[in-house]
């Protein structure tokens, strides 16, 4: 991922001094080993953590902001809990210094795995530092050191969102020869993945794309048995709960009709909004013979209306932060809304000339201009603040 200014600052920042807020928290941290009940949905009893990265990104996006009202608004974004995206095997790095800051007892620590060999493989925008071919070194350089770290802090619980868009790839752009190329290692990968993050302390969902994807009725049995194979493979772990959706989605909760109700293929998809998505896909994996419950990702959903089409997901234009996290969702089968992208951060960038330059980026929907995938975009930060619903 291309270092950003800002991040090298945020980095700084959370290196030599831990707001005091964050040193409290360390002192609270649980006094004993943490043992995740994986039947249970956990976020009734945990709050997702803010971050200390994500807290640095935004406090130095708030010192930037010249009009003092938004300022204090953006301040308090850094109170919302979010997922830590260990991107790359040096960002593991990210989650060291999280558990070395302290994560308080009554907080779960959110953590996205995403590295897999030949990642992104139906778009440009995310491709990451591992080929195809290169499993055993996202076994060993990356998913066995987040291992250790996780068993070397029993006490912390953690919640992991496993390698979004991956599976849901394999289901629905298996003509794409990149995802061919991809397709075993991406199996292997998550299978290896899900056995060996098996931790007491840990409850885990593999990612489920969003309702504008396996949501289409076609797709949502082929889907729900992609995910299965995965969870048996790793031999259907205890600390398994199911599925993340809408993880850097712009889809609505409950919008009635959906936002894309109206067109004409709408018809052939009945999951026109999250809700419906994890009602009907959630079925489809329970006969499939895998754990169903969800998260759903609210970070940047408080605007809709504003996709040309649905399957548009780079940095769209005119977006608010959306829900903050929380476990009252009014449906049994989501546990949670949670903030999965980190708002702020880009989805890809809108330079025609980068290797990384997804056309999707260039949209007349996309915000521009934008960089590279993960760097902050503080005009973007700014206007998803403007436009949070409810807002700060
Ligand atoms: C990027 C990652 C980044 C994540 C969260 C993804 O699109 O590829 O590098 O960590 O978004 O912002």
């Amino acid at each position: 991922m291309k270092t950003s200014f800002t991040s090298l600052l945020a980095l700084a920042a959370v290196a030599t001094a831990l707001p005091s807020s964050e040193s409290s928290h360390a002192k609270r941290a649980c006094s004993s080993a943490v043992s995740l009940d994986a039947s249970t949905n956990v976020f009734k009893s945990y709050t997702l953590h803010p971050n200390s990265f994500y807290r640095a990104e935004v406090e130095a996006a708030a010192a930037q902001i010249s009009d003092s009202t938004l300022a204090a608004k953006a301040k308090k974004v850094a109170d919302v809990g979010s997922f830590l995206w260990l991107d790359t095997i040096a960002n593991i790095d990210k989650l060291k210094k999280e558990v070395a800051a302290g994560v308080p007892c009554n907080n779960i620590l959110g953590l996205v795995i995403y590295d897999l060999p030949g990642r992104d493989c139906a778009a440009k925008a995310s491709n990451g530092e591992l080929a195809v071919g290169e499993l055993n070194k996202y076994k060993t350089q990356y998913i066995d050191p987040i291992v250790s770290i996780i068993k070397a802090n029993p006490n912390t619980a953690f919640a992991l969102i496993i390698e979004p868009d991956s599976l849901p790839n394999l289901v629905t752009n298996a003509n794409v020869a990149a995802c061919q190329a991809s397709a075993s290692g991406y199996r292997e990968g998550v299978a290896y993945a899900l056995k060996s993050l098996n931790l007491k302390n840990v409850v885990m969902y593999i990612d489920a794309g969003h309702g504008g994807w396996l949501g289409w009725n076609d797709n949502l049995k082929p889907g729900a048995q992609e995910l299965a194979n995965a969870y048996k493979n790793a031999g259907s772990p205890s600390q398994f709960r199911g599925i993340s959706t809408n993880i850097a989605g712009w889809n609505s909760w409950d919008a009635e009709p959906g936002e894309f109700a109206s067109d004409p293929d709408a018809q052939y998809n009945a999951a026109q909004n999250e809700k419906k998505y994890v009602t009907l896909f959630g079925a489809a994996l329970a006969s499939a013979g895998m754990p169903n419950h969800a998260i759903v990702d609210t970070g940047r959903n408080g605007v809709i209306g504003l996709r040309e089409e649905w399957g548009h997901w780079c940095n769209v234009n005119g977006a608010g932060f959306g829900v903050r996290p929380t476990s009252n969702t009014g449906l049994e089968l989501a546990d949670a809304f949670v903030w999965g992208k980190p708002g702020g951060e880009s989805d890809g960038t809108s330079d025609t000339s980068a290797t990384r330059y997804d056309s999707f980026c260039g949209m007349s929907d996309a915000y521009k201009p934008s960089p590279e995938a993960g760097s902050w975009n503080q005009d973007y930060f700014v206007k998803l603040l403007q436009n949070a619903k409810p807002s700060f």
